[in-house]
């Protein structure tokens, strides 16, 4: 039998770069600050990172307007650094994977330059145009991530340019040959240079209609997966032949002697849309799971996502889970209202699902979301616009090392980029110290996940009926159950020993307290 691959099982870091760690004193995190504070990923027992965007940019959209995709944004370091990271993380026996932005380029990327310079310059098709509609006006009704319309006129040759985020962003035209040629050369680029894989940004767009066709509108009180500002995006995203693309990709991948890992951004909002991304194991290796981040962490619902994702995928599929990331904010925020037993309790289940899960940096302190005052947002898309998912610069704050006026983070008196979680927040630094802390409860869970769950497959799991109130399921060789509500009930027989409690108690409880949970042996 094939040894399952190393994201079976793994748990894996978003880490955002800017805010995780400054080596020169900008206010910026970097690539030598990451070398600096891996032993805290590898203490913690970190597999893989996912780096957000280091690519060149002009950061509109912070890295997600890419100007260059075979180069590192001068902010955060070097080819060099990157190279001496790869290297770095794989001695500590972690993999490093980057943020691909495929769906569309920074409107200072050369090929834009010269596509918007004539009609009929080299890569003019390397994006999608159009003519004003009959009557002036934008081509059709798609909106962008702001609100507005998704089409820019561009006065020079008199067309419109599609844009599905900001106006500096225009999207790719996957219909062109050229362009899959592009991107398997970049794919191979990164690859060859020791990357272990790209984060897929906007998995589910690339493609769209070939006919331009007006988006359908949102019936009211749909949900925010489904579409928003009125319309629901059928016609510029989650178009079929993107599956093609990854299919592709799969192959080069693949071909790797570690193969390498496509892990899409994929922003659908069912699990049976999700488990399209898999294809029949020959498409992404994993996909993100919108539905399960979005969804209410009480029961029934968090229940009834994991089941419905798990009956959705295809055989042999893996998983992936995560309660955050730099777009829709931290959990501990959205799922616990920064209730510290409830941020346990969430904690514990991540760590025991089948497959892969993604940790966003901070989440292993409990560190929560920050208001960031007007006047200090970097987020542009989200400045001002009617995006009613609030502003993303409040997941964006920079790490907490210490308690320090400069958090560990930067120098002492340097104004970092976002401002600092107070000296209150909790810090990297007093938690290692302290055993009965959220980071040492995070890193012996992700211990027992790994010697307890490990490459169990996604179908060994199993919802298991238990007392009311309590989320009780088998996962590998554990029994897990938590209590999501505020009375105590009984432990369940199906709990043997107990190896582990979020209350961090010893022994076997008669009743698990509110929101207390325990990682079991089977009882026999
Ligand atoms: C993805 C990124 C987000 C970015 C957008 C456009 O959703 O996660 O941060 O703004 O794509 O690239």
């Amino acid at each position: 039998m094939a040894a399952s691959p190393w994201w079976q099982g793994a748990v894996l870091y978003q880490l955002y770069v800017r805010s995780w760690r400054d080596s020169n004193g900008d206010g910026y995190g970097d690539i030598p600050g990451i070398i600096a504070g891996l032993d805290h990923l590898s203490w913690l027992g970190i597999d893989g990172i996912w780096l957000s965007p280091t690519m060149p940019s002009p950061d509109e959209d912070w890295g997600y307007d890419v100007s260059d995709y075979t180069g590192v944004h001068p902010d955060l370091g070097t080819l060099d650094d990157l190279d001496a990271l790869i290297a770095a993380a794989a001695s500590r026996g972690i993999r490093v994977l980057l943020d691909l932005v495929p769906n569309h380029t920074s409107s200072a990327h050369p090929w834009f330059v010269d596509a918007a310079s004539a009609r009929d310059s080299v890569h003019r098709d390397y994006y999608v145009w159009a003519d004003p509609a009959p009557g002036g006006g934008p081509p059709n009704n798609w909106l962008d991530a702001t609100g507005h319309s998704a089409w820019q006129r561009d006065d020079r040759t008199g067309q419109y340019y599609l844009h599905n985020f900001l106006v500096g962003q225009p999207d790719l035209n996957w219909w062109l040959p050229a362009v899959h040629d592009e991107f398997r050369q970049i794919l191979e680029f990164w690859f060859d240079r020791g990357v272990a894989g790209f984060r897929i940004d906007v998995a589910h767009g690339l493609y769209k209609d070939a006919e331009l066709r007006d988006n359908p509108t949102l019936p009211p009180g749909s949900d925010q997966l489904e579409g928003r500002f009125g319309l629901r995006p059928v016609y510029n995203s989650n178009r079929p032949e993107t599956h093609g693309v990854y299919r592709d990709w799969r192959k080069i991948a693949d071909s790797y002697s570690e193969p390498r890992l496509l892990l899409g951004e994929t922003w659908v909002g069912d699990a049976e849309q999700l488990a399209s991304f898999y294809g029949d194991n020959d498409e992404l290796q994993l996909a993100f799971n919108f539905p399960f981040a979005f969804g209410k962490f009480q029961l029934p619902d968090v229940a009834e996502v994991i089941a419905a994702t798990l009956a959705a995928l295809p055989p042999g599929a893996c998983p992936v889970w995560m309660g955050s990331n730099h777009d829709i904010g931290r959990f501990p925020s959205r799922w616990c209202a920064g209730n510290e037993q409830h941020i346990r309790v969430a904690l514990l289940v991540l760590a025991t699902l089948p497959g892969a899960v993604v940790l966003y940096y901070g989440d292993e302190i409990g560190m929560t979301d920050l208001d960031v005052p007007l006047a200090l947002q970097r987020d542009l898309m989200t400045i001002g616009s009617a995006n009613p998912r609030g502003s993303r610069d409040r997941a964006r704050t920079p790490l907490r090392w210490d308690d320090s006026e400069s958090a560990g983070f930067t120098d002492g008196g340097v104004t970092p980029w976002l401002p600092l979680p107070p000296a209150s927040a909790p810090n990297v630094a007093a938690q290692r110290a302290d055993p009965g802390s959220v980071l040492r409860l995070c890193q012996q869970l992700i211990a027992l996940r790994h010697t307890e769950i490990g490459s169990a497959p996604a179908a060994s799991w199993e919802l298991l009926p238990g007392p009311a109130g309590l989320l009780t399921y088998r996962s590998g060789g554990l029994v897990i159950a938590a209590n999501l509500g505020d009375a105590p009930v009984a432990t369940p027989d199906a709990a043997g020993e107990v190896l582990l409690s979020t209350a961090g108690t010893a022994g076997r409880p008669a009743a698990l307290g509110p929101w207390q949970g325990i990682a079991a042996r089977p009882a026999s």
